[in-house]
């Protein structure tokens, strides 16, 4: 069976990363670094990975930044060919969107993820579409995160999460599945439950901030409910959708990173710093300092 392929990303970026400021007053969350490339890169390269065509940034006024990352500057370009920057030029071509490739929509207030991703609901249509979160950043061996879930996709069809295994004593931390069936990697999800307490998670698996889902979603973000903390949630509507399409989830190989936290982050960079070539033997020296 074939099912309609995954052409487009939706990236809520309109949120205001008041858990980095000052850094974030005039600076966006997703133009911090992680490694050499800023978390919007990271994700965006995840997408690309995945066959991605289409990149549909849900922003505000004050982001043009974010945007702006992945224009393409000729002048720059021209200059470092001219000086033969081969490498410079190499680091520099992944921030290149085609025109009419990257499309833009406001978020005029941030209400919510929910809200967020209710607001593409124009620019993606009817048809399945992805939502990567910027602020986990997820390091794979091979393919990306992404791309793991449109291969799953392509098998079984309907809505698929990325899922995490957390130990049991952090789920209160998590959005928590309800899993049925399992097939290898992959499971039938039952149910979804916002930061349950250990002795009454039905699982240990995470929802992790990647989400292939059906343009049904929309018909339930349309209502604009609220949920917890007074936000349009996104769980709310997928758990709306659960039981009248098939919805699973996959655990993925590889190792994510919650940038949306101080701890996350730093843990990121040092992890990205230690896998980085050019540099890991000297970022073990100084991490073998602070010991
Ligand atoms: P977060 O809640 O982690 O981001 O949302 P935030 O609100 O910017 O950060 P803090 O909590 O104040 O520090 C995850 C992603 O969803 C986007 C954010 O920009 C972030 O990339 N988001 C969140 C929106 O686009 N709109 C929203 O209303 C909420």
């Amino acid at each position: 069976m074939t099912f309609k392929p995954v052409r487009k990303a939706v990236f809520p970026v309109a949120g205001l990363g008041t858990r980095f400021l000052p850094a974030t007053k005039a600076i966006p969350k997703e133009m911090l670094t992680v490694g050499e490339k800023p978390l919007i890169q990271h994700v965006v390269e995840e997408a690309r990975d995945a066959g991605i065509e289409e990149f549909i940034f849900v922003t505000s006024p004050s982001k043009e930044t974010l945007k702006r990352h992945f224009d393409i500057i000729p002048e720059l370009e021209t200059v470092l060919e001219k000086r033969g920057k081969k490498e410079l030029l190499a680091k520099l071509r992944p921030t290149n969107i085609a025109a009419g490739k990257l499309k833009t929509t406001y978020q005029n207030e941030p209400l919510g993820l929910g809200h967020a991703v209710w607001c593409a609901k124009e620019l993606v249509g009817r048809e399945p579409f992805a939502i990567i979160l910027p602020d986990v950043v997820i390091a794979t061996k091979t393919k990306s995160c992404l791309a793991q879930m449109v291969d799953a996709y392509n098998k079984v069809g309907g809505n698929m999460i990325a899922l995490n295994e957390v130990p049991k004593s952090e789920t209160n931390k998590y959005g928590i599945i309800a899993p049925g069936n399992i097939d290898k990697n992959i499971y039938e999800i039952k149910g979804m439950v916002e930061k349950p307490k250990p002795e009454k998670a039905p699982s240990n698996l995470s929802i992790t901030g990647r989400y292939i889902l059906q343009p049904e979603v929309f018909d339930y973000l349309d209502t604009f409910e609220t949920g917890a903390g007074g936000e349009i949630q996104l769980t709310d509507a997928m758990a709306k959708l659960i039981g009248t399409q098939p919805f699973n989830g996959i655990v993925f190989e590889g190792k994510d990173y919650d940038c949306g936290s101080r701890l996350g982050f730093i843990e990121a960079n040092i992890a990205y710093g230690l896998a980085d070539p050019e540099i890991s033997d000297d970022v073990r020296k100084i991490l073998d300092k602070f010991r």
